[in-house]
């Protein structure tokens, strides 16, 4: 298991963050809309504001790997996502954050919305006890009773 810690969000973490979401393979794998840096940067500064929101910076050998977010959202609220940067993809950073962020969130259920395509966020899901509730034709919704 990598061996990550979790800590919040901070402005100077966002630069390296825009880089992760922009990446086009990332994007794919995702299938979220990337956003430019302007777009991206308004659309931080709101979750850093929102009381709502729960972001933690994924910390990896020092480094900004990625982010794990808690929000509420919508019909099926308490959401959870998260990203990865490319370059500390499959290194078991992903399943170490959600792990950690699961016991530092305790609200469930909680749920999690997914491309098809997406094995690896899938896999990801299915480790930390998250089941298939909904399954459309591009997106799927996990939930973690
Ligand atoms: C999805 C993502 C978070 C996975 O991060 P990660 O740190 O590489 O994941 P892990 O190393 O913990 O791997 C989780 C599992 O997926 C598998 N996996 C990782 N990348 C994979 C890939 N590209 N294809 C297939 N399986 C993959 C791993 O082997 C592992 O499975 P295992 O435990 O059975 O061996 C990362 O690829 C990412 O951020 N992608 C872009 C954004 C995104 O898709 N976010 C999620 C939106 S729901």
């Amino acid at each position: 298991m990598a061996k990550i810690h979790l800590r919040p969000v901070t402005e100077a973490d966002l630069s390296i963050l825009f880089q992760q979401q922009h990446d086009p393979e990332a994007v794919a794998m995702s299938a979220y809309p990337s956003k430019d840096r302007g777009e991206f940067m308004r659309h931080w500064e709101g979750i850093l504001k929102n009381k709502n929101v729960t972001a933690r910076t994924i910390i990896y050998k020092e480094k900004v790997a990625g982010h794990i977010l808690f929000w509420k959202e919508g019909k099926y609220e308490q959401r959870v996502g998260y990203w990865v940067g490319k370059e500390f993809w499959r290194r078991g950073i992903a399943s170490a954050a959600v792990i950690e962020f699961l016991a530092q969130i305790k609200i469930r259920p909680l749920y999690a919305e997914v491309a098809n395509h997406n094995i690896a966020s899938k896999r990801v899901l299915e480790k930390n006890g998250f089941e298939l509730l909904d399954e459309g034709t591009k997106i799927s919704i996990f939930k973690l009773k």
